[in-house]
């Protein structure tokens, strides 16, 4: 296994200290990358102490430290997987050659695009993020959202490090440009659609880390899986987070749920807005939005960019393994397509798509199953409840502004619809601003006594770590 060293100024299990030039550029990047996060981190808790894991080595048993920190004092560090020994490449036009220790020099633009794009999405999520302190339902809670930034932080520190370890000059460059975008900044936004969405309260924010932080589990898996070796070793470390991540989401929305179903049993009519909570409805609505612009993130149904990155052997499929055929030259997957004749929809044909192009449609189908699941669980809450209600995905063709469905309208069954239909209709199906007004104005004020959760959330069945629900999860002076 590899050592982890904890007491250099960078925790790290690759070694640093045998790099002295390496070393000197991530300590160089160290100070600008705590200046971004004291600006751009959660505002108005960067002085607290919060009971935080810290990842400390790679060892399944025991990765993570748990104990109060300030967040700007947080270790962040760099852990890759330990080395799979004689590790092939599994898929792709380089299948069966030994996994690349160092980039080809013919996919360094391309592997160098999909590392920055990766790692443009983390620090944009915690941007997002930043003013939700303000207004947490519980401390619990409050600490999640910190747990989830802090770590998002440490990936971006992963995507450095391949970047600053492979890409020389230019990855110096795009190291520093990652600190310099803005989540939502029209003049230097992030590359990414959904990671420019505001995320005002925390409907969005449970919404997100379920939705959004899924996409960012399929992309690790299909990067995990890549020929260039320490990319596939920091990937699937990342993914220990990363599940914590869709952990909160998951669980987030269930609370809402179920204390919604709790407050819709209050009055006759069954309205959990009279009662303060947020009633199923706007729940969908915020499902679908989140659900459809991480749809999004997945990329062009029929693309190039898909085919080459798979062909090149850069990004495969998530877990590889469970295919039979890993060149993918010869199958082909049936997509439907618009036709559109003049900015005019005339309707849809089944197009055969050489697989390797359809990589995108791969990977987005297997969140779409995914996504499904937590779904099921909370209709389940409202079966046994007794409410006719049920919670259901929109069709993946809905709200898209990304791929072959981009710039025309669909309703939430994939029906198309015109544009006017739309305009009419779609805050049926999104949320609109009075939502938005609403769901905020239940949370205008923070719950900062560990004994007390908000009104429109249920507590979590169980605490951190072993500790108790009301623990002082962070240690604020209100
Ligand atoms: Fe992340
Ligand atoms: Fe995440």
């Amino acid at each position: 296994m590899s050592t982890v060293v904890t007491s250099e100024k960078i925790p790290n299990n690759v070694d640093l200290a045998s790099d002295k030039k390496l070393q000197r550029a991530l300590e160089a990047w160290q100070p600008k990358f705590v200046d971004w996060w004291k600006q751009m981190g959660p505002e108005g808790f960067q002085e607290d102490d919060v009971y935080l894991r810290t990842a400390v080595s790679v060892d399944a048993d025991g990765w993570a430290h748990y104990d109060y920190v300030k967040m700007p004092d947080y270790r962040w560090g760099i852990f890759l997987a330990d080395p799979i020994a004689d590790r092939k490449i599994g898929f792709g036009d380089f299948m069966g050659q030994d996994a690349w220790q160092t980039i080809p020099g013919e996919f360094r633009n391309v592997l160098r695009r999909l590392v920055v794009t990766q790692g443009d999405t983390e620090p944009a999520s915690v941007e997002q993020q930043r003013l939700l302190g303000q207004n947490c339902p519980s401390l619990y809670d409050l600490r999640n959202l910190f747990q989830v930034n802090v770590e998002e932080g440490r990936h971006l520190w992963a995507m450095v490090y391949l970047l600053q370890s492979y890409f020389g000059r230019d990855g110096r460059e795009e190291a520093e440009a990652l600190l310099e975008r803005r989540s939502g900044n029209p003049d230097k936004p992030r590359i990414l659609g959904a990671f420019n969405e505001p995320c005002k309260h925390w409907l969005s924010f449970f919404s997100f880390t379920y939705f959004t932080d899924r996409d960012g589990k399929y992309q690790l898996l299909a990067l995990a899986e890549s020929g260039f070796d320490p990319l596939a070793r920091t990937t699937r470390f990342m993914l220990t987070e990363e599940a914590h991540h869709m952990f909160v989401g998951e669980t987030g929305l269930q609370r809402i749920i179920e204390r919604t179903v709790e407050l819709m049993k209050k009055n006759s009519n069954e309205d959990a807005r009279a009662e303060g909570g947020i009633d199923l409805q706007t729940i969908q609505r915020f499902i679908n939005f989140w659900y459809s612009v991480s749809l999004d993130l997945f990329g062009g149904e029929i693309s190039s960019n898909a085919a080459n990155y798979f062909a090149s052997s850069l990004k495969g499929r998530a877990k590889e393994d469970k295919y039979d055929d890993h060149v993918a030259l010869t199958q082909t997957m049936n997509i439907d397509v618009p036709i559109v004749e003049s900015g005019a929809y005339k309707g849809m044909k089944t197009e055969e798509v050489p697989l390797r192009n359809a990589m995108n449609e791969v990977l987005r189908e297997e969140y779409v199953v995914d996504s499904q699941r937590g779904l099921d669980k909370w209709n389940r809450i409202l079966e046994k409840a007794g409410i006719a209600f049920r919670f259901k995905l929109p069709h993946r063709r809905f709200h898209r502004s990304g791929g072959i469905y981009a710039g025309l309208h669909f309703d939430t069954e994939g029906n198309p619809i015109s544009k006017d239909v739309w305009e009419t209709k779609k805050y049926e199906w999104i949320p609109s601003p009075a939502d938005d007004e609403y769901v905020a104005s239940l949370m205008t004020k923070p719950i900062f006594d560990p004994n007390e959760m908000a009104n429109w959330i249920a507590p979590p069945p169980r605490g951190i770590k072993g500790q108790p629900v009301n623990y002082q999860y962070v240690r604020h002076e209100a």
